[in-house]
């Protein structure tokens, strides 16, 4: 009920009672993973959530309750990450294919149809139309909306570098967009009073919002400049997960953290990930996102999740 309470400062209680049948829905959690086309059925098993034999605990994604992935239509050929890739082209292999349907190689739908039925089974969603690093314009997103046969999909922006970047006026105001995404690294975008304010902006437009990448950085940099560093101390980086996810989640958005992998992190360049294996910060992350599940949140998501 923390979102609510905090909504009713702003817009009084006659809102409020609207807003509690409206928005008294539950917030949840997600990861991102760029290159899951490419993930070898083991690294998938693992990542989904794995069962380590035999004391029978769960370490994936499902096991943190984790809802949703979100995967990209990029072509990749090498390992990422530390994650062995099974190599795959782009959508658009070699030019904007403008429908020209012999102009596309399908391997990657078809990688991640196979993905998706995997994640299903996990009781995770795997989102379907995620682009690149292009921003969806509101015509792009009206093109979309009008080539979907259900009303079942959400079609999101892609989001920008910090929140008020994200949150475009216009964007508010289009017709075709369900859901603003919000991708920030700075740690100011993540305290709840200044989230807040973009939410009521967004519910008084009728609009969703969705912190789709947040990170906490390895290193001992600033938060949103994480290439290279000395490594935080496992406490203060945990202490940096609890705090900005309960920020957020305190605002009543569902988010998806920059990145859950696989596998033992390699710890090379921008350095958000947190790997299944042997991450002494997976346990810290499984907990907020469990955590995020019995939290309420300020848009209703329930219909789009498994
Ligand atoms: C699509 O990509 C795969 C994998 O690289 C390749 O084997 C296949 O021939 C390509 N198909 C088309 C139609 O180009």
């Amino acid at each position: 009920m923390v979102a609510l309470r905090n909504l009713s400062l702003i817009v009084g209680a006659a809102i409020l009672c609207r807003s509690r049948a409206v928005y008294a829905a539950n917030s949840f959690a997600g990861s991102n993973l760029y290159y899951a086309a490419g993930l070898y059925e083991d690294d998938r098993t693992t990542l989904l959530d794995v069962p380590i034999v035999p004391i029978d605990l769960h370490r994936g994604l499902q096991s943190a309750g984790m809802k949703v992935l979100r995967v990209w239509l990029d072509g990749q050929s090498e390992s990422q990450k530390g994650t062995n890739i099974n190599p795959f082209p782009d959508l658009e292999p070699t030019q904007i294919c403008n429908g020209v349907a012999s102009c596309y190689n399908d391997t990657v739908l078809n990688r991640l149809d196979d993905f998706m039925v995997a994640a299903n089974s996990y009781g995770i969603k795997g989102q379907t139309f995620i682009q690149d690093n292009q921003q969806w314009q509101c015509d792009r997103a009206a093109t979309i909306k009008s080539q979907l046969s259900s009303d079942n999909i959400l079609v999101m922006t892609g989001g920008e570098s910090w929140m008020a970047e994200s949150v475009q006026p216009d964007w508010l105001t289009c017709d075709s967009l369900d859901v603003i995404s919000i991708h920030a690294y700075g740690t100011g975008d993540y305290d709840t009073s200044s989230i807040e304010t973009y939410v009521q902006q967004a519910q008084s437009a009728g609009k969703k919002l969705i912190m789709e990448e947040w990170g906490a950085c390895y290193f001992d940099t600033e938060n949103n400049d994480c290439p290279t560093g000395d490594a935080l101390s496992s406490d203060t980086r945990n202490a940096n997960i609890q705090q900005w996810a309960g920020s957020i989640t305190n605002a009543g958005l569902p988010w998806l953290y920059w990145e859950v992998i696989p596998n033992a992190d390699p710890h090379y360049s921008y350095d958000y990930e947190i790997g299944l294996v042997d991450d002494p910060s997976w346990s810290t992350l499984k907990q907020v996102a469990q955590d995020a599940l019995s939290a309420t949140a300020a848009f209703d998501f329930s219909a789009y999740l498994l």
